[in-house]
């Protein structure tokens, strides 16, 4: 090998290492969701309306995915409006279902996507979160007023704190933006905290508003069973707030210690010195 090609070799490898550490975004949602194919729609539409973009440029977020059998719900809008009812899905924090779980059953309202493009107005741009009762997490605008929309389905995926992806039951209504063809709520036991539920009637017989295929309507009920009274999955994660009690309880005692033989050393030293002082005194003399 002679000087010029070693040279040529030295910056081939220089650029190389310069492309690699190039800080592109920090991931790429279009790839993480065709991982799953039942939130293809949904990627599809992150795609079509180009808000895949301004998520892989944020660092910490939490999307808020809807199942293929749930984006028809909101597909009778313009491309714009569905831009702006998913940018509503799009939390600017990292929520993953532990930390979700670790919500109090007073409403927390989060800022979305939405909010950051200056086209919401009043609280448009803002989710609530709740956990209930049941110990189940609750989604709803946080419009004055709005109910609770979305229930929390599963953890799809995350990137500890970067990217969190969460399916929910349906989308969240966000008052004055766009029209949603919504299956009546399905039945629930009487909660005191959930706004008055209709009569229960089975999903299958209530005439559908016109432009939806009724094929469609079936699935999203199917998905999310109903809660039984024997279900609950909250004690699982239920906070253990003693063990942070008991370590700051015991803390000071070791510490106080400490400082007692330090302080008792102190003076220990001080009358030494003092005695040695004492001593060459009277040695002088
Ligand atoms: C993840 O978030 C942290 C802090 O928010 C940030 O410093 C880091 O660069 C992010 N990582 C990626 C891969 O985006
Ligand atoms: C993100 O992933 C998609 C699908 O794999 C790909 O087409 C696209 O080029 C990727 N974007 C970047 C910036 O890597």
């Amino acid at each position: 090998m002679n000087k010029s090609s070693v040279s040529i070799s030295v910056t081939f490898v220089l650029l190389f290492l310069l492309a690699c550490s190039v800080p592109v975004s920090g991931f790429n949602i279009t790839r993480l969701l065709n991982r799953f194919p039942e939130f293809s729609v949904f990627n599809g539409y992150l795609t079509k309306t180009r808000l895949f973009e301004q998520i892989n440029i944020r660092q910490t977020i939490t999307i808020l995915a809807l199942d293929n059998g749930v984006v028809p719900s909101i597909t009778g809008n313009s491309l714009d409006v569905i831009k702006q009812i998913l940018s509503a899905h799009v939390i600017l924090d990292y929520y993953d279902s532990a930390k979700f779980r670790k919500l109090s059953n007073k409403p927390t309202v989060l800022t979305t996507m939405f909010q950051a493009t200056g086209d919401a107005v009043r609280e448009q741009g803002f989710v609530k979160v709740v956990l209930n009762r049941r110990g189940q997490i609750e989604f709803g605008s946080a419009w004055r007023g709005a109910p609770f929309t979305s229930m929390f389905v599963r953890a799809v995926a995350s990137q500890p704190y970067n990217v969190s992806v969460i399916q929910i039951s349906s989308p969240i209504v966000v008052p004055g933006i766009g029209r949603y063809n919504l299956p009546p709520p399905a039945p629930v036991a009487p909660e005191p905290d959930v706004a008055p539920v209709p009569a229960p009637t089975p999903l299958a017989d209530t005439p559908s508003p016109a432009d939806e295929s009724p094929a469609d309507a079936p699935s999203p009920d199917a998905d999310s069973p109903v809660p039984t009274a024997d279900a609950p999955d909250a004690p699982s994660s239920a906070p253990h707030p003693s063990a942070d009690d008991e370590e700051d309880a015991d803390a000071p005692s070791p510490d106080d210690e400490e400082d007692h033989s330090a302080a008792s050393r102190g003076h220990i030293a001080g009358a030494g010195v003092m005695v040695a002082g004492l001593m060459s005194l009277y040695m002088a003399f």
